[in-house]
């Protein structure tokens, strides 16, 4: 009983999950901030000490976290029209404000 009360969530989740893309598109001159705030914050709220991600070594990059962002996860949407400046910025925005394990 218990594995299947545990099992229905990642299950929905696989379903609902798999290959989304958020059509977000910054504003011509959004910072990084501007970006997380509007389109990121509302799955990743920052922690109790105020930092939002516990950054696996392998993640803690510009390059890591830009990927991340244009090609999204099982459980992350895709957001492919965040590019250049923007994701640049974005992604030092998310690694300053992060810790790394
Ligand atoms: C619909 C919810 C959702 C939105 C919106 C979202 N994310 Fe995520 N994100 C997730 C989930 C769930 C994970 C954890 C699963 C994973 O790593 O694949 C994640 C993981 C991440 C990770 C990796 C964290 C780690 O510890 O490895 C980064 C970096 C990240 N998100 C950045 C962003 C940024 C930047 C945005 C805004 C452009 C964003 N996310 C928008 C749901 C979301």
């Amino acid at each position: 009983m218990k594995k299947i009360i545990l099992g229905l969530p990642a299950v929905l989740l696989l379903v609902s999950g798999c290959s989304k893309t958020d059509d977000f598109t910054p504003d011509a001159g959004a910072t990084g901030e501007d970006v997380f705030k509007t389109a990121c914050v509302k799955c990743h709220t920052p922690k109790e000490s105020g930092y939002y991600f516990d950054l696996d070594s392998s993640m803690a990059n510009i390059a890591a976290i830009s990927k991340q962002v244009n090609e999204g996860s099982m459980a992350m949407p895709s957001f492919p029209k965040i590019q250049g400046e923007t994701l640049h910025s974005l992604s030092e925005y998310v690694l300053a404000n992060s810790k790394t394990r």
